[in-house]
């Protein structure tokens, strides 16, 4: 390429903390290219990082296609990539080879790896070049360039995709089987982190509960976890996502004795009713799951427990319904992620008889979320007043003040300058504004 000009590239990550992750090293490898990052997607070379949990999340991207194709004809040359998991899809990939004629590059969730060759086959040969490989080259994609979008702060894969199968979710067959790396090279990365600056880790794996049981030296995550916790420089130590279904008391023990683990644990439930649960494939009950939450609220009472709930899974009845409120009432969770059951084509769910109504999903959802939100802020307002470490992240959108989080995830406006981005401080939460506070430095 040529050095004198700087060609542009912009990233779009849509989804969850694994595909931030890997709009990172999407990022690495198109800096150490040579390409310059910009905000705005009118670049040389745009790639969208897709998701396709639910059927909402296709529709975004698909309409926003629209806005890309408009850019590329002010500027021909322009490059349109798209990858991640909606494009492991057979059929999205089809749809976008034949209706989309102006997207240059797709690539898969396995495809990560051979990111610079794809990109190169593009810009010389100039043609489409569609791409969906195995899963079998995880350890090439260790080794690639990152650009992490924050300096003290990093996510770091455990593990690769998900042998859980619940019924709803279509996660394994875009993302493959599960698959566990060796604890060494975690910590190696680690070290590396912390010793280019980095002060919080984010453990991210599909089920960080199950992880290593696989590995020809099986290790527990509670043991991968304290781990973390002694590599020199590193303060803070979170994972996503837990599945209740593998949730240790070796883990408890070790959340509970590791100042560093973040006071926050997201629990997905999905739903309250043991017989939803069943139909879901999730391999715990609504008993189980609240002696869970109880034994883990008790160990550890300034522990932030989130989580994410489907309404409208098919077959659920007013009294299903029922035991999920029953159970949003005795959590009370600190934050909740609710959502409409999408079928995804392929998964065992959609073909499940007794589809919810709309009306009635919407009328559910619309309950749901009124009980999550006044028990998050009753819960949120138990802090204020208390004087709690905050990592300081971001500037403030208004001026003269920076935005950062608590350990238990809760973010934390405070007057400020950017010279505090990247530290740990103590912060006075003075006013607890429904889900964030403002507080001030002490
Ligand atoms: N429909 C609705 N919500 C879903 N989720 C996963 N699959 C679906 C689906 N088909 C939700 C689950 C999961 C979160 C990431 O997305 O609650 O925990
Ligand atoms: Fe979306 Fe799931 Fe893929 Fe994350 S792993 S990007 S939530 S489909």
């Amino acid at each position: 390429m040529n050095e004198d000009i700087k060609l542009t590239y912009h990233v779009t990550t849509f989804g969850c903390q694994m595909n931030a992750h890997d709009s990172e090293k999407l990022r690495g490898v198109l800096e150490a290219e040579g390409y310059v990052e910009t905000d705005s997607e009118r670049a040389d070379i745009v790639i969208y990082n897709t998701c396709t949990i639910r059927e909402n999340a296709d529709q975004k991207i698909y309409g926003r296609l629209g806005r890309l194709n408009n850019y590329k004809k002010s500027n021909p040359d322009m490059i349109i990539g798209l990858c991640g998991c909606m494009m492991q899809q057979k059929e999205v990939a089809e749809k976008i080879k034949n209706s989309y004629p102006f997207v240059d590059l797709v690539f898969g969730t396995h495809n990560i790896s051979d990111f610079k060759n794809l990109l190169n086959r593009v810009t010389e040969s100039r043609k489409r070049v569609f791409e969906f490989g195995s899963e079998d080259n995880s350890d090439l994609y260790e080794g690639l360039p990152t650009k992490r979008k924050y300096s003290f702060k990093s996510g770091v894969n455990i593990m690769y995709g998900c042998n859980n199968f619940c019924t709803y979710c279509i996660v394994p067959y875009v993302r493959g089987r599960e698959y566990s790396r060796l604890p060494n090279d975690i910590l190696e990365e680690v070290k590396r982190l912390a010793d280019d600056g980095v002060i919080e880790i984010m453990l991210l794996g599909q089920n960080v509960n199950s992880y290593g049981k696989t590995l020809d030296e099986p290790v527990s995550f509670a043991k991968l976890l304290s781990d973390v916790c002694r590599v020199p420089g590193i303060e803070r130590v979170r994972f996503m996502t837990s599945h209740p279904k593998d949730l240790s008391d070796e883990l408890i023990d070790v959340m509970a004795g590791e100042e560093k683990v973040c006071r926050h644990l997201h629990l997905p439930v999905q739903s309250g009713s043991t017989a939803i649960l069943k139909k879901m494939n999730r391999i715990y009950t609504k008993e189980s799951y609240l002696a869970l939450e109880e034994k883990i609220r008790s160990r550890i009472p300034d522990m932030a427990l989130t989580t994410d709930i489907i309404v409208g899974f098919p077959g659920e009845t007013d009294a299903d319904f029922e035991e999920t409120i029953d159970v949003c009432r005795k959590v009370e969770y600190d934050s909740a992620f609710t959502f409409i059951y999408s079928p995804r084509t392929g998964t065992p769910a959609a073909k499940m008889p007794d589809k919810v109504p709309d009306e009635v999903c919407h009328e559910r959802f619309d309950r749901l979320l009124k009980l999550v939100q006044d028990k998050a802020a009753i819960r949120a307002k138990l802090i204020e007043g208390a004087t709690l470490p905050v990592l300081i992240e971001d500037k403030n959108r208004e001026e003269g003040l920076v935005t950062g989080r608590l350990s238990n995830n809760s973010t934390v406006h405070l007057p400020g300058d950017e010279s505090l981005i990247g530290q740990i401080v103590d912060v006075n939460l003075k006013e607890c504004r429904g889900f964030y506070y403002f507080g001030e430095m002490v």
